[in-house]
């Protein structure tokens, strides 16, 4: 059984953690990883729903989606986090419970996000009529050591995946492709 693992998004709304999410769940498909996303807009449709987007509310989200990706790495899948979770000491707190824990920081500027505005909350946020909206009006905390940092108005999908996938292999979390054309 392959070493289970977590693998965490953080960053801003739009800033690529979902894209990225779901390209790398297709890559560790490819390798024999066994893959569960936990993607915060879905998250808040069922295990995290009547959750707001308080401190407090965000805080136990993301104690949840720890939770989970720590039940799930414990058994050999790779759980994928795709959430803001803009807060630096709950990121460290589920850190520290679930030990095998890479944590992606997906760089992007509010500005970048803005203007990819994919659901259209930002124009909302900036127009004052989303209060508490993370990066506008609500605070996202940079983590200040994550394993990777792809910075996704820089960098093509296939080069942020590349990091990731090659910061994996270094830490014996996954294979390399080649090596498994050889497995017995
Ligand atoms: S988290 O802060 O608790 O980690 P999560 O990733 O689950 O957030 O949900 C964020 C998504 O909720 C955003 O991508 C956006 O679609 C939606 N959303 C609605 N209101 C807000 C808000 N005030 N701040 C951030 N995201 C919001």
């Amino acid at each position: 059984m392959s070493k289970g693992f977590t693998l965490w998004f953080t960053g801003l709304s739009g800033a690529g953690k979902s894209t990225l999410a779901n390209a790398l769940e297709i890559e560790l498909r490819q390798r024999g990883s066994r893959v569960e996303i936990l993607d915060g807009d879905v998250v808040r449709t069922n295990l995290s729903k009547g959750l707001g987007f308080s401190k407090e509310d965000r805080d136990t989200n993301i104690r949840r989606i720890g939770f989970v990706c720590h039940l799930l790495s414990r058994n050999g899948v790779a759980a994928i986090s795709a959430a803001i979770s803009p807060y630096r000491d709950v990121r460290n707190e589920v850190r520290g419970m679930i030990g095998e824990f890479v944590e992606v920081y997906v760089k992007c500027s509010v500005e970048a996000c803005a203007k990819r505005d994919v659901k259209g909350l930002y124009a909302k946020a900036l127009a004052g009529e989303l209060p508490g909206f993370t990066g506008v009006s609500d605070p996202y905390e940079e983590p200040h050591n994550p394993e990777v940092v792809v910075e996704t108005e820089l960098e093509s999908i296939e080069e942020s995946l590349g990091k990731i996938l090659t910061y994996l292999e270094k830490s014996g979390y996954i294979h390399r492709v080649e090596a498994k054309s050889t497995t017995r």
